[in-house]
């Protein structure tokens, strides 16, 4: 990576203010469900801590539109990262106004702040100069280490770093060498795995992946319109019928360049979209009116694993079904175990992946968990992220 990271600028006694994401999922019992973004950001937080600066956290939580909304306090992670860390992290009650002041001014050498919710403030995702400068007063230093929410040019990932020196934490630096390598070092067989609801969010993906790629495993919804692309009927299945004419075109475009493409041949269907719904396994092709799917079918595992054992690099984002519902995650979980116990090099990214790959012990089986979601992707597809951009280059 070509930008500054933490360790090429002078910390010791300085306030850092580290934009991380520590958007995680939360219980309705408020209980943290997967504390993997906040253990992704230790590597640059101890460091900080133990070169004696004043580590400054900041963060989104969720999409509290601009509003205060209890339910979108940090104040559970602060808990969370305190006993990570073990230390204690003072957790402010606004993220610019008098209580982050008075909590950042009191700061000695290796303490920690969290600022509260930065989306709090309707400021933050207008990416408003005036926010940004406010923030930036906090602190001597801007240390950028979410990636998760760097493809956003919101005023705590972009904005600061026109008033502070702009610099990468650990994750953006891990994310980006290790997406990178991944792609650009693909060995043959390059399996590309891809599910989640819209092949909307994943064309910009395709369409470049799809030139290294030899094989194209596709599962979730989005699978439905390729199948309606392919004249299936898919009964109630939700698809994109606005992107049945991009489906087709990405299907001829993998035949000229000789990509396998690979969609389910059966599903799991129900009649309801309910976690404790009834089930049957049918033809993905030939889904009976009134039934949607709900996850790959036992066939369709058994033909992605094969695919699976053999590759030598996979990229894998997206569920393989609705993963919110247990009943509906096998075909995900299946999928998780195979690219878990390749010895292929092996990038893992989006929440329901990610967390299906945590939740059966694997996490340190694949080569890259990457944090991002949205980031990932766009990062992936070749795009610009805003929050990387900022940083200083390296001289
Ligand atoms: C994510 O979870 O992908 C990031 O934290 C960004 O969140 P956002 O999609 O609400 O901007």
């Amino acid at each position: 990576m070509n930008k500054k990271t933490f360790k090429d600028v002078e910390v010791t006694g300085k306030k850092v203010l580290v934009r991380v994401d520590f958007n995680v999922p939360i219980d309705e019992n408020g209980k943290i469900t997967d504390d993997n973004r906040i253990r992704a950001a230790l590597p640059t937080i101890n460091y900080l801590i133990h070169h004696g600066a004043k580590v400054i956290l900041v963060s989104h939580l969720g999409r509290p539109n601009g509003m205060v909304n209890p339910k979108y306090s940090l104040a559970p992670i602060a808990k969370r990262l305190q006993e990570l860390i073990k230390r204690p992290v003072k957790m402010a009650t606004d993220t610019i106004g008098e209580s982050a002041k008075k909590l950042t001014n009191e700061m000695e050498n290796g303490d920690v702040v969290m600022l509260e919710n930065v989306r709090f403030y309707k400021e933050e995702e207008a990416n408003d100069d005036g926010f940004s400068k406010d923030l930036a007063s906090l602190a001597d230093i801007f240390v950028n280490d979410a990636f998760g929410t760097a493809h956003r040019a919101h005023a705590s990932t972009a904005g600061v770093a026109r008033y502070l020196p702009a610099v990468a934490g650990f994750l953006i630096n891990e994310e980006i060498v290790s997406l990178t390598k991944a792609v650009e070092e693909a060995q043959v067989p390059f399996v590309v795995i891809l599910g989640g609801a819209k092949v909307s969010d994943k064309i910009g993906v395709i369409a470049k992946l799809i030139k290294k790629a030899n094989v194209l495993l596709i599962g979730g919804a989005m699978a439905y319109t390729f199948i309606v692309a392919q004249g299936g009927n898919i009964g109630m299945s939700r698809y994109e019928a606005d992107k049945v004419e991009v489906a087709k075109k990405i299907l001829e475009e993998a035949e000229k360049l000789n990509v396998k493409v690979l969609l389910p041949v059966d599903v799991v269907v129900a009649e309801e979209f309910k976690p404790d719904a009834a089930t049957k396994v049918v033809d993905a092709y030939q889904i009976p009116e009134g039934y949607q799917g709900m996850d790959i079918g036992p066939k369709t595992i058994k033909l992605f694993k094969a695919e699976i054992k053999k590759a030598k690099t996979i990229v894998w984002n997206g569920p393989l079904g609705v993963y919110e519902f247990k009943k509906f995650q096998k075909g995900t979980k299946k999928v998780a175990k195979a690219v878990a116990k390749t010895s292929a090099v092996s990038v893992v990214g989006g929440g329901d992946s990610v967390a299906a790959i945590t939740e059966l012990g694997y996490a340190n089986k694949v080569t890259h968990l990457s944090t991002g979601g949205g980031a990932t992707l766009k990062f992936l597809e070749g795009g610009i992220l805003p929050g990387v951009e900022v940083l200083e280059d390296k001289k």
